[in-house]
C-alpha cells in the first residue's frame, strides 16, 4: 500500500514507526495491533463518502452502500455484546461518553464516578475535560489498602448524593467489576447506569469478563484497545434509549461519521465473532497474570496484588522511581509503558508514582508466558539500570531480536 505515497517525508515517517513498532515492545495497556484487514479497511475509498444521518435516512445522496456497511458493523456488534441497540458513529471513545451524558442528562446534573487518579478516565468528568465542566461528576475511590472498590462505600455515596447517572468502567483498574452491585446501586438511587468498556471489550466479547451490556442502561466502549478494532467507538444502548443515544451522536454532537473506519469497525467485530479471539482473550490474561506474578517475585508491588484483565498498576514508590523515570528508562530499552497516577499519589499525575502495563498488544504478537518471562527480565533490568545507557540500549537489542522473530501482524 505505501508504494501508492510519493510524498518521500511522510513515507519516511511511515516506514520508521512501521520498524519501531516490530522492534519495540507495545506495554501501553490501551495499545493493540489492528489486523492487516482492518488497516486495509480504512485506506478505501468509503473515505471520500459523506453520510450523515443513519441507514435508510440520510442527509446526502448515494448512500445505499454505505447503508449496508453501517449496518453490517451494527448487527455484528449486536451479538457479539447480546445489545438491543447500536451506534457504531462515535468518532472515539471521549465524544461517545460525551454524547451518552447529552443524551441522558442536563447540564449541572450530578453523575457519579471514579476518580481519574484513582483509575477513571477524563472524559467521566475530570474538570479539565468538557464532562467536568458541564455536569456536576461527584467521584468515589478505590480503597487505599485493597486497591480494590468498595461497593458497600459507592452505594452510601450514591445515596447521598442522588446521581442522575453512575458511571463504570474504568482505564486503570485491573479487577473485575461488580456490575451487578452497580446496577443495583442505580435501582436503588433511580440513576441511569453508564458502563464505558473501552478497556475491557475484548475480554468481554471473547468472554472472560462478565458482560455488562444486556442488564446496563448504556455502554460505550473505544474499538481500538483489547477489542483490536479501529480508532473510534461504539456506543450500546436498550432499545427505549435508542432516540435519545441516536440523536445525541447526530446531529448533537457529531456531523458525518467515518464511513471507512465503519467497514473497519465491521471487520474487527466480524475477527471478535470467531473462536480464534476467545482463545486471545484468555491468553490476554494469562499473559497479564504471569507479568504480575513475574513482577512480583522480583519485588514489585502490584496495585490491588494482581489483575483479573490485560492490565497492571505498579506502585514503584518501594524502588523509589517515579513514573515518569520508569517510562524513559523503559522507552530506551525498547520498552513502551505508560506511566500512571496510584490510588491516592501523593506525586503529581505528570510524573506520578506509579506504571500502567498492558499485555493486549504483546499477544496480538503470539507472546506466551515465555516471552513475557523475558519481558520481565527485562523490565526490572531496564529499571535497575535506569542510568546506564550502555545496558539499556543492550536490552533494546535483545527486545528488537524477540520483536523481529514475533513481529505485529504485517501490513505494509
Ligand atoms: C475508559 C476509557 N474511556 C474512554 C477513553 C477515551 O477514548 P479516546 O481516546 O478514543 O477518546 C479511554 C481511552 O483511553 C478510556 O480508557
Amino acid at each position: 500500500m505505501t508504494n501508492t505515497i510519493k510524498d518521500q517525508t511522510v513515507l519516511r515517517l511511515i516506514a520508521e514507526e512501521s520498524k519501531r513498532q516490530i522492534d519495540e515492545l507495545e506495554l501501553i495497556a490501551s495499545e493493540n495491533y489492528a489486523s492487516p484487514a482492518v488497516l486495509a479497511a480504512l485506506a478505501t475509498p468509503l473515505a471520500n463518502k459523506y453520510s450523515e444521518g443513519y441507514p435508510g435516512k440520510r442527509y446526502y445522496g448515494g448512500n445505499h452502500i454505505i447503508d449496508e456497511v453501517e449496518n453490517l458493523a451494527i448487527e455484528r456488534a449486536k451479538q457479539l455484546f447480546k445489545a438491543e441497540h447500536v451506534n457504531v458513529q462515535p468518532l472515539s471513545g471521549s465524544p461517545a461518553n460525551l454524547a451518552v451524558y447529552l443524551a441522558l442528562l442536563q447540564p449541572g446534573d450530578t453523575v457519579l464516578s471514579l476518580r481519574l487518579d484513582h483509575g477513571g478516565h477524563l472524559s467521566h468528568g475530570h474538570p479539565m475535560n468538557i464532562s467536568g465542566r458541564l455536569f456536576n461528576f461527584v467521584h468515589y475511590e478505590v480503597d487505599p489498602q485493597t486497591g480494590y472498590l468498595d461497593m458497600d462505600q459507592i452505594r452510601k455515596q450514591a445515596k447521598e448524593t442522588k446521581p442522575k447517572l453512575i458511571v463504570a468502567g474504568f482505564s486503570a483498574y485491573s479487577r473485575e467489576i461488580d456490575w451487578v452491585g452497580f446496577h443495583n446501586i442505580a435501582l436503588e438511587v433511580g440513576a441511569y447506569t453508564l458502563a464505558d468498556i473501552s478497556h475491557t471489550a475484548g475480554l468481554i466479547a471473547g468472554e472472560q469478563l462478565i458482560n455488562p451490556v444486556p442488564f446496563f442502561d448504556v455502554v460505550t466502549t473505544t474499538t481500538h484497545k483489547t477489542l483490536r478494532g479501529p480508532r473510534g467507538a461504539i456506543i450500546m444502548c436498550q432499545t427505549k434509549l435508542a432516540k435519545k443515544i441516536d440523536q445525541a451522536v447526530f446531529p448533537g454532537l457529531q456531523g458525518g461519521p467515518h464511513d471507512n473506519v465503519t467497514a473497519a469497525k465491521a471487520i474487527a467485530l466480524g475477527e471478535a465473532l470467531e473462536p480464534s479471539f476467545k482463545e486471545y482473550a484468555h491468553q490476554v490474561i494469562a499473559n497479564a497474570q504471569f507479568l504480575a506474578k513475574k513482577l512480583q517475585a522480583a519485588g514489585y508491588s502490584i496495585v490491588s496484588g494482581g489483575t483479573d484483565n490485560h492490565l497492571m498498576i505498579i506502585d514503584l514508590r518501594p524502588q523509589n522511581i517515579t513514573g515518569r523515570e520508569a517510562e524513559l528508562a523503559l522507552e530506551k530499552a525498547g520498552l513502551s509503558t505508560s506511566r500512571s497516577t496510584i490510588p491516592g499519589d501523593p506525586r503529581p499525575p505528570f510524573n506520578p508514582s506509579g506504571l500502567r502495563l498492558g499485555t493486549a498488544a504483546v499477544t496480538t504478537r503470539g507472546f506466551k508466558e515465555k516471552e513475557i518471562e523475558h519481558i520481565a527480565i527485562w523490565f526490572d533490568q531496564a529499571l535497575k539500570s535506569r542510568d546506564n545507557n550502555q545496558t539499556l540500549a543492550a536490552i533494546k537489542q535483545q527486545v528488537a531480536d524477540l520483536g523481529r522473530r514475533l513481529p505485529p501482524p504485517q501490513y505494509y
